[in-house]
């Protein structure tokens, strides 16, 4: 096996996904339950004739960044509307711990800020807080936070403390923990936008992982289905967007695990492809 196939075995596995071998011997193939599912855009392993879930070697037309996608400057990024426009870090801090704008404040712990390095070159964007993160004030903490780590990990990038390169900032789009964990409703969403698009223009991240409906509606304005918006690159004011599913939905649907590691591996070449900031 070369270098590249131990690392992407290495990265596969940290992302809970087994790696299948035309070599393997039987007792080595994965149980049915383990291989991912068939995907239109990724067939079995055997009818392939690279590796398996192998990293594209260069982006498909279809899947080339935006032409126009300019080097961003500090003004690259338009912040929104209103006084939150005009913050830094410490200012928007304290806005979003003392934020009663919704009905959501009512039945919080804490606000989730959200965490990581603030020159991050990455940026995820979840959902809402849930019962981990409201205790914790973190995003991310529980069962869909430790997939996430994985993910992260697969792909060399973390949220413990390191360089821009290394070290993600991850974000929801509410600040909040609905009750229940119901779902975000839309004048939450509208109320909180403000916060996320200051973080956006603060970080000034050279790709932004969308994690999830809610994300999606919020960054990009659209409901169609995470299903139907990945595996192109999107564009939330010249930062290129990958669209990819939920750690908690993927912890419920296995299979797709396989599709977000395809997320991630485009998300990395468009990294690649960007131009430096
Ligand atoms: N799900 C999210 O989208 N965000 C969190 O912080 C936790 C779970």
């Amino acid at each position: 096996m070369s270098n590249w196939d131990e690392r992407q075995r290495a990265m596969l596995e940290a992302m809970g996904l087994r790696v299948w071998q035309k070599s393997a011997a039987p007792s080595e193939l994965p149980a049915a339950h383990e291989v991912p599912a068939p995907a239109a855009a990724a067939p079995m392993p055997a009818e392939r004739s690279e590796p398996p879930l192998a990293r594209p070697a260069a982006a498909p037309p279809s899947l080339a960044l935006p032409p126009a996608m300019p080097p961003r400057s500090a003004a690259a990024v338009s912040a929104p509307a209103g006084p939150v426009a005009q913050m830094g870090w410490d200012e928007l801090r304290s806005a979003v711990a003392g934020c009663r704008a919704c009905g959501l404040c009512e039945g919080r712990k804490n606000t989730v800020f959200g965490v990581g390095n603030e020159q991050a070159h990455w940026m995820i964007v979840g959902e809402a807080p849930g019962e981990q993160e409201d205790q914790q004030g973190e995003p991310f903490v529980g069962q869909a936070g430790k997939l996430l780590d994985s993910m992260l990990r697969a792909i060399q990038l973390k949220r413990a403390p390191g360089t821009p390169e290394q070290q993600v900032f991850i974000a929801n789009t509410l600040k909040c923990r609905p009750p229940r964990n119901r779902n975000p409703e839309p004048q939450e969403l509208a109320q909180c936008a403000p916060f996320l698009e200051r973080q956006i223009a603060l970080v000034q991240p050279r790709i932004i992982l969308a994690m999830g409906r809610f994300a999606v509606q919020s960054l990009l304005q659209s409901n169609e289905a995470i299903g139907r918006l990945r595996g192109r690159v999107h564009d939330y004011q010249g930062i290129p967007v990958i669209v990819t599913y939920h750690p908690a939905y993927l912890l419920r649907n296995l299979l797709d695990k396989a599709r977000a590691w395809e997320d991630l591996c485009l998300a990395l070449d468009t990294v690649q492809l960007a131009r430096p900031r």
